[in-house]
């Protein structure tokens, strides 16, 4: 048995004002019209032989992805909860240590990218299991398209060995890696027995490893959830799994992945990733348009006009509208962060 781990901490706060602290990205219905991110990520596996999920997320999610989950009738899921999220090194620790055994083979997942090809997506795990039951830990690897800084790239060698595992290089470096056309990027994805996962983290980490699990024992149950001491685990160092672990071990494999893939965080993603029509527009909702290319428009409460713009963005929402160029899609964070502020 596999055990899909889903991890759901993020708010996704680039991709506001669909996305709100109390209603996460993942949470959000972004590309399909009835499922939403996480939820596509659940049903992700099911033609694999796996076993009920575990969701890892932050507290104040708790009963929308329980109720996301009940609509796909998944009812036997475990869900963690963390009272502040630590990044993905605790996250990932907490589901090893919920597992049911060390020999337990974790299926880590993003809740928040999008696979439309599951049969490529089931053939790369089929393959990296062979490696995770022989105590590797197992990433997949992405063909890379731009010299992205928010990625991971793995220089691969003989017999998907690691040779190298870069977690977020600058942009000359990223620039480098995409010319020698020897890199992957890391998809964020991994698989591995829940036992060598932990024995890797605890050579590496000790420390986090130690405040998870102390975390962990003192946890709760209640209802459906699981939940942790607040305050060990509060106390817990914030990493990621990419730099607590993959840069250093001597352990990773990784096996390309060739279907498609997107971790949407910015409204220019949505808009590459999305379906455009014969002006290159993406149009969701009650929208008109005259003369506009290049844009994406969602109205989600009422009509919403555009003449004569391109390469904009303009989400519509009951109590906020932003309008923003494409290209600078990634400071919608700046805003999110003044509201926080300013209120
Ligand atoms: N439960 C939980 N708790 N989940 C978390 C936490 C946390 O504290 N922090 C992040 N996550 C979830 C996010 O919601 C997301 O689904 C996933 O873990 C990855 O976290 P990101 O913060 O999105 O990571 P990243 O995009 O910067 O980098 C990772 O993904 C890239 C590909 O998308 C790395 O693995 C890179 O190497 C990789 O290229
Ligand atoms: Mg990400």
């Amino acid at each position: 048995h596999i055990v899909p781990v889903i991890l759901s901490g993020g708010v996704g706060s680039r991709l506001w004002p669909l996305s709100r602290e109390h209603f996460p990205k993942q949470c959000l219905n972004l590309t399909h019209d009835h499922l939403s991110l996480l939820q596509q990520t659940a049903l992700r596996t099911q033609h694999l032989d796996v076993s009920m999920p575990i969701i890892v997320c932050n507290e104040d999610h708790r009963f929308l992805i329980a109720q996301q989950l009940q609509e796909l009738n998944i009812k036997d899921a475990r869900i963690i909860l963390e009272p502040v999220g630590r990044n993905t090194a605790p996250a990932i620790t907490l589901a090893a240590l919920e597992a049911t055994s060390d020999d337990s083979i974790l299926l880590v997942l993003p809740a928040d990218h999008v696979i439309n090809n599951t049969a490529a997506f089931e053939e790369a795990i089929t393959q990296a299991a062979s490696l995770a039951k022989e105590n590797y830990l197992v990433t997949f690897g992405i063909q890379p398209t731009r010299p992205e800084t928010g990625y991971g790239y793995i220089k691969a060698g003989q017999n998907f060995d690691v040779e190298t595992f870069v977690e977020k290089p600058d942009a000359n470096t990223a620039e480098g890696y995409l010319t020698s056309g020897e890199y992957l990027w890391n998809s964020g994805m991994f698989l591995f027995k829940a036992g060598a996962f932990l024995a890797e983290l605890k050579s590496q980490r000790e420390d986090i490893y130690r405040a998870v699990s102390s975390a962990y024992q003192n946890k709760s149950e209640d209802l459906d959830f699981i939940r942790v001491d607040t305050e060990i685990f509060s106390a817990c160092p914030e990493e990621s799994i990419d730099y607590a672990v993959m840069e250093q071990t001597t352990k990773a494999k990784v096996v390309p992945y060739s279907g498609d893939w997107s971790d949407i965080g910015a409204w220019d993603a949505l808009y590459d990733f999305a379906e455009k029509d014969k002006n290159l527009n993406v149009l969701i909702g009650d929208v008109m348009t005259e003369d506009t290319n290049n844009t994406l428009i969602n109205a989600k409460s009422r009509l919403v006009a555009a003449v004569g713009v391109t390469n904009l963005a303009i989400i519509e929402t009951a109590d906020a509208v932003l309008v923003i160029d494409k290209d600078n899609a990634q400071n919608v964070k700046k805003i999110v962060k003044r509201i926080q502020k300013e209120g």
